[in-house]
């Protein structure tokens, strides 16, 4: 038995937005339509860094079924779809002369969001480095700032004035942290000094981009950052403090530097010194007002104290049960996070869940995929999202991770996180019980219909 999503429409305020979200390399098949090497193509293809050394070459072909794919976002009953820009296609060599093809991909796919009455939310960045700029030393290099804006000002002066909304950078802890600390995504670094540098940069980077589109006229602008509760493994001060340095670096650097204009202590005892000359200067530029923030949001990791340098710290596996991915299924941390961010940093800007979703070992069986677990896993989150509301946080909108099964980074195509199963081989999508059980909970009842028009 399948189950339904009992948090439905009614039960948000009329306003409120539903979305699906994507990726650009994670769906469209990066081989197609003169896009440029990228860094995710270079990482997959060094063998011990990707699950099968998979890389999004062909993906879910979104670049040429864009339009059915869109139909199922129509069809879902969402109001916006947030998918990113890849700076790869758009410019193949990160800066100079514009790939036409790739415009114009975003340019259709705009259009055809539009025709079916749809809210196109863009995010700017979501982590293919062109290769041209990894070789110049990628975000270690504070010329980024700049090549990021100019690529921000020739992608919206395309589609920027059709956008709902317009996001910089998908998750900076992400491209900072496993991009060049843990090594697990792209580039691949280990290296403390390569983290703070792209810690600081990608901050630099999205104020640079956010002036930019501002000095365009552009509006509703926001920033994108991932959270994860964070839960002290055991009793002690020792554990606490190891999960303070964990929340510091997950949780607050980013928007500490966007909204306080100062990093942590915790973050800076351990990056201080490797940190660009000058640093202190940049916040003018990183503090450049939004519109909203958005939030996502998967899990809770419990920290431990952990012998050797800062961060001295190490996870330790949890009692909750467990997705696909082996995170915590803990909704109460989305409720959590929606309060602190607006206690801490936002006040009443609006913030937007921009992905909440789970991956599971979902099948096709008898033409059904009966994702269960998905249909429970959104329920809960959506339960969270309202009581968040219920509690005066500003909460605008909710976006589901993902519209399809697609390319999960270094776990490759094995980790499922749709709403529309993909079959890699025929590339055939099936929807899944959670997209019925979903399109059922947002359609309008004639009342709404009325309000909304
Ligand atoms: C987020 C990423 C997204 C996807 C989900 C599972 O961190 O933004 O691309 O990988 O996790």
């Amino acid at each position: 038995m399948t189950g339904r999503i009992g948090n439905t429409r009614a039960d948000f305020p009329a306003d409120f937005l539903f979305g699906a979200a994507t990726s650009a390399y994670q769906i469209e098949g990066h081989a197609f339509g003169g896009a440029g090497p990228c860094q995710w193509d270079s990482f997959a293809a060094t063998p011990g860094n990707v699950v099968r050394g998979e890389d999004g070459a062909r993906a879910c072909d979104h670049y040429h079924r864009y339009p059915e794919d869109l139909d199922l976002v129509k069809e879902g009953g969402f109001d916006c779809y947030r998918f990113s820009t890849s700076w790869a296609r758009i410019l193949p060599d990160g800066r100079g002369t514009p790939n036409a093809a790739g415009l114009d991909f975003y340019d259709r796919l705009t259009d055809a969001l539009l025709e079916r009455g749809l809210k196109p939310c863009v995010t700017l960045y979501h982590w293919e480095l062109p290769s041209a700029l990894r070789d110049m030393g990628g975000w270690q290099n504070r010329d980024i700032a700049g090549w990021f804006a100019d690529f921000a000002q020739i992608v919206m002066g395309r589609i920027g004035d059709r956008m709902y909304s317009a996001a910089t950078i998908n998750e900076p802890w992400c491209i900072a942290w496993l991009g060049h600390f843990s090594g697990d995504h792209a580039p691949g670094l280990r290296d403390i000094r390569a983290t703070a540098r792209a810690l600081h940069h990608v901050l630099l980077a999205h104020g640079r981009a956010v002036e930019t589109m501002r000095a365009m006229g552009i509006g509703n602008l926001g920033a994108v950052c991932n959270f994860e509760h964070v839960l002290p493994a055991g009793p002690t001060d020792a554990d606490a403090a190891a999960a303070d340095r964990y929340d510091a670096i997950f949780n607050r650097f980013f928007l500490s530097g966007m909204f306080h204009r100062r990093y942590p202590d915790q973050v800076l005892a351990g990056i201080g010194p490797y940190l660009p000359r000058g640093w202190q200067d940049d916040f003018v530029t990183i503090g450049a007002p939004v519109d909203w923030v958005g939030l996502n949001y998967y899990t809770c990791k419990r920290i431990a104290q952990a012998p050797g340098p800062w961060p001295a710290l190490t996870e330790v596996p949890g009692a909750l049960p467990k997705t696909a991915m082996g995170w915590e299924i803990h909704p109460e941390g989305l409720r959590y996070f929606l309060n602190r961010v607006r206690d801490e940093f936002t006040g009443d800007l609006p913030l937007f869940v921009t992905e909440n979703g789970m991956a599971g070992d979902d099948a096709i069986r008898a033409g059904r995929v009966d994702d269960a677990a998905r249909v429970a896993y959104l329920d809960a989150h959506l339960g969270a999202v309202r009581q968040a509301i219920a509690q005066g946080v500003p909460v605008r909108g909710y976006f589901v991770w993902s519209l399809l099964d697609n390319y999960e980074w270094a776990l490759g195509y094995d980790k499922r996180f749709g709403l529309v199963h993909v079959d890699f081989e025929t590339l055939q999508r099936v929807p899944k019980a959670s997209y019925h059980a979903l399109k059922q909970a947002l359609q309008r009842s004639a009342a709404q219909d009325v309000k909304v028009t």
